[in-house]
């Protein structure tokens, strides 16, 4: 497992929720202490290095750059991930259209030189891309390593017998072609986009994510754990006694359990498999709320020297879905109650960014949240080992197409030449995380409609294939098409019928197919801009756009859509709608809500300006809507009241006043301390509501449980905004580890109180190192590039996305907004 070896990693990470948000590193004394007893034998026998830095690059469709004599000494520098598309300006001409943002794809190169020392000269050398959207060409030298279409998964190349190894340079060349659009439903980005790897080893190593670690057998007392080992030997002969010795240690970094089998013998160019059972005693069980992790540390030696040294990671987990009772994990039966989420990280592209990707998971966690579901592709593998370390559900996806296209140019164009082999890799990537239970092989494929036999085949070919390479673990389709003749649907290859949508069918699910196991792969597809509220009585609903085959000319003028949970598409429901079918039913295992955060991409139901998606629960941004507060009032134990929406209306003007709570039974709602009345949530609903005259002033909500007061919530009438104040949930940022700030700026009035409606410009700057690399507000429609320092806030806040500079201690950041006194904020440098 590539992405689970710890060459270059720090301690692990375990990040807890405390203090609200603030995420903490736990570095327990046991596990220093127990790491220091390993920390002597280590060898360097494997070397994974990060390459992602010192890259040229040039967009250029014209011109041929393969030789490695090309000139590129005026290209621009940079380091990786990086995704070009999220640079250049919005274009209603764009050819990708609204799927993809309105942001261009084209072809991009990408050069490094990089020169290898005399002691690597024995070693071998492989380049590990994490991803590349998409078509990538790949030279080293002037050498040919090859063409890989697909955008999503890990592409490797062996490098060893066309590099120099006596300190002369070697110049890598990638092309990547994303010229051909619409290639995609919803944002690809363009580039390297993932990290890149250089991984050295000696000629008897185990192969490149080669290991495999399951948990048959598990009790109080003990795991077992089996380990299975591929070891290629590219050695000019066979070589025999060789030892595979594997130590296991636990949560805390002490050694449970070892394995040695001694005398292996390999033959050159083959590989050999090496299995090994190994019992850890009390094991500690990986659960989303408690998710510890073991590492397998494996050794290969040929008498005293080391030829490999390789870390997996795994947990230990039991789990099962069931007909009647859903789904269970460690024998407690557990709701999934998942979201589904694109790749792409708002503001940043698809460049992928670990503290982007914590913030996301722990803005999902915290609103209850349990599962993910990578819809549609393969995620970068470090976001599955965040989902490991933070306890996340995952549901794994790898094709959005299979043979039949939904774009021209999609997919479909290399699915016979290529599916079996990026499936199997996606698989082999990702089967040790212990956070993945479940494999989803499509969504919503046109074979549902257009090929019955491709239909019928396809989902067994696939699930064989899950089979071959995992077999621990269920597969699912999502299927959006329920009629029992559609042959996907009803494909007895795969263990649990996965649902989009159709939430009316939900509860007869037992009778309608009868025996087998059920999942919601995809649900609601709800509509919200964050913090906009039509004044129209709540109960009206709208079903936007009315038909999904007709465009829609319909909406608000400004192409934003009321936040008050009254607004979905017609495949779709209400947040609330589906939430408590869900709920109400045990046969159902899981659902992953139409989605966690908003995407680029799919502005449904609009299209030009708006170029990214009103369906998450959280906007582009990362600030949370209001039905935000509704999941969590029910997914979790925090006490909620949430109270929407703002108060700054005109004098007259009626109101729906609406109130998310729990652990309380009835709320009273005060305008400007005169009771509105008190109400409870009405059978079948999640939520209270109040009609009433707008007063200026103060409205506030107060739960009670058997007429105790518990807590309360206030919305006051901002003033005229005079000031910016510039919030975060972190005061440090580690520059080593490419950390990114996200800071909030909301304008302020005289007495302190945030300005909901505050829409005006507001520029960002660093004052003190640091470098701004993205503003976003969360406004679908907002045309203005993602890399502007000057942009309108949106309904009260703006994010402004920092990185530190290497040598920096200190980062002041400052917003200016014209009239209004400037904000500033510090962070320290780690
Ligand atoms: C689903 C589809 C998703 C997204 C969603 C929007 O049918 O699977 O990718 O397009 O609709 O509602």
């Amino acid at each position: 497992m590539m992405g689970h070896q710890n060459i270059f990693m720090e301690k692990r990470k375990h990040y807890m929720p405390i203090f609200g948000n603030r995420l903490i590193l736990l570095v327990t004394t046991v596990v220093l202490i127990c790491n220091a007893a390993i920390a002597g034998v280590e060898g360097q026998s494997r070397r994974v290095l990060n390459f992602n830095a010192g890259w040229s690059f040039r967009l250029d469709a014209e011109t041929d750059y393969k030789n490695s004599t090309a000139d590129y000494s005026d290209w621009r520098n940079l380091d990786l991930p990086h995704d070009w598309s999220i640079e250049m300006p919005f274009d209603s001409l764009s050819p990708g259209r609204s799927g993809t943002a309105y942001l261009p794809g084209g072809v991009g190169w990408y050069k490094k030189a990089f020169a290898l020392s005399d002691a690597d000269r024995q070693k071998r050398l492989y380049i590990v891309f994490g991803g590349i959207y998409e078509n990538s060409e790949i030279w080293i030298n002037d050498v040919y390593l090859g063409h890989r279409p697909n955008g999503y998964v890990p592409i490797v190349y062996d490098l060893t017998d066309h590099v120099y190894k006596n300190g002369v340079s070697n110049v890598i060349t990638v092309k990547v072609n994303n010229s051909q659009q619409p290639n995609s439903r919803f944002y690809t980005g363009s580039g390297i986009y993932r990290d890149v790897k250089l991984v050295f080893t000696e000629d008897v190593a185990i192969a490149y994510n080669g290991s495999f670690i399951t948990t048959p057998l598990i009790n109080e007392d003990e795991a077992t754990v089996h380990a299975s080992f591929e070891i290629t030997n590219y050695a000019l002969r066979e070589q025999g006694n060789i030892t595979v010795e594997t130590r296991i240690h636990d949560p805390e970094g002490c050694i449970v359990a070892r394995k040695v089998t001694p005398e292996i013998f390999t033959k050159k160019q083959k590989v050999t498999v090496v299995e090994q059972e190994i019992e850890v005693p009390s094991p500690q069980l990986w659960s989303t709320d408690r998710p510890v992790l073991y590492r397998a540390v494996t050794v290969l030696r040929k008498g005293k020297r080391e030829l490999d040294r390789y870390e997996t990671v795994f947990g230990i987990r039991s789990f099962v879905f069931d007909v009647k009772n859903g789904f269970s994990i460690n024998g407690q039966p557990m709701k999934i109650r998942g979201v589904c989420l694109h790749s792409d990280l708002g503001a940043l592209g698809m460049a992928f960014n670990r503290s982007a990707a914590i913030r996301q998971l722990q803005i999902m966690k915290d609103m209850g949240v349990n599962g993910i579901r990578t819809s549609h592709n393969p995620a970068a593998s470090e976001f599955l080992d965040l989902c490991d370390e933070m306890g996340f559900i995952v549901m794994n996806e790898t094709f959005d197409v299979w043979k039949h296209h939904k774009n021209p140019f999609d997919y479909h164009l290399y699915w016979d030449a290529w599916h079996e082999r990026d499936f199997a890799d996606h698989i082999k990537r990702d089967r040790n995380h212990p956070s993945l239970f479940v494999w989803c092989l499509g969504n919503e494929a046109q074979e549902q409609w257009h090929d019955p036999g491709l239909g019928e085949s396809i989902p067994r070919r696939l699930a064989a294939i899950v089979d071959s390479l995992d077999g621990t673990r269920p597969t699912t389709i999502a299927s959006n098409e329920m009629s029992l003749d559609n042959p996907v649907l009803m494909s007895t290859a795969v263990d649990l019928i996965g649902y989009n949508y159709n939430h009316g069918k939900w509860p007869t699910f037992p009778e309608d197919h009868p025996g087998r196991k059920f999942i919601v792969t995809e649900s609601t597809s709800a509509l919200a801009s964050r913090g906009q509220y039509d004044l129209v009585p709540i109960d009206t609903m709208r079903i936007w756009p009315t038909r999904w085959d007709i465009p829609f000319d319909g909406g608000n003028s400004d192409k934003s859509i009321s936040a008050y949970d009254h607004v979905h598409t017609p495949w779709g429901s209400t947040h609330e709608e589906s939430l408590r079918l869900f709920e109400a039913y045990p046969h159902i295992s899981g659902m992953y809500v139409w989605t966690g955060f908003d995407y680029l991409g799919e502005p449904t139901p609009y299209t030009w300006p708006a170029r990214s998606s009103y369906f998450g629960i959280v906007d582009l941004a990362g600030f949370p809507k209001d039905v935000y507060y509704l999941y969590q009032s029910v997914w979790t134990d925090k006490d909620v009241l949430h109270l929407l929406p703002h108060w700054n209306w005109h004098q007259g003007d009626t109101v729906d006043v609406v109130a998310y709570y729990n652990n309380a039974d009835e709320v009273e709602l005060f305008v400007n301390g005169i009771s509105k009345g008190r109400k409870t949530k009405e059978k079948n609903k999640l939520h209270v509501r109040w009609r009433v005259p707008y007063q200026a002033g103060s409205l506030t909500a107060v739960a009670y449980q058997d007429g105790i007061e518990m807590r309360r919530a206030t919305r006051q009438t901002a003033g005229e905004a005079v000031r910016l104040v510039i919030k975060n949930r972190e005061d440090t940022l580690d520059v080593g580890n490419h950390e990114l700030a996200f800071l909030e700026v909301v304008a302020v009035d005289l007495e302190g109180n945030e300005v909901p409606c505050f829409n005006d410009w507001v520029e960002v700057e660093t004052k003190v190192g640091g470098t701004v690399v993205a503003t976003d507000n969360g406004n679908p429609t907002d045309g203005t590039s993602f890399q502007s320092l000057k942009r309108k806030a949106y309904n009260g806040k703006l994010l402004v996305v920092v990185k530190g500079n290497k040598g920096d201690d200190k980062i002041a950041v400052m917003a200016h907004a014209k009239g209004l006194r400037s904000g500033i904020r510090q962070l320290v440098v780690e």
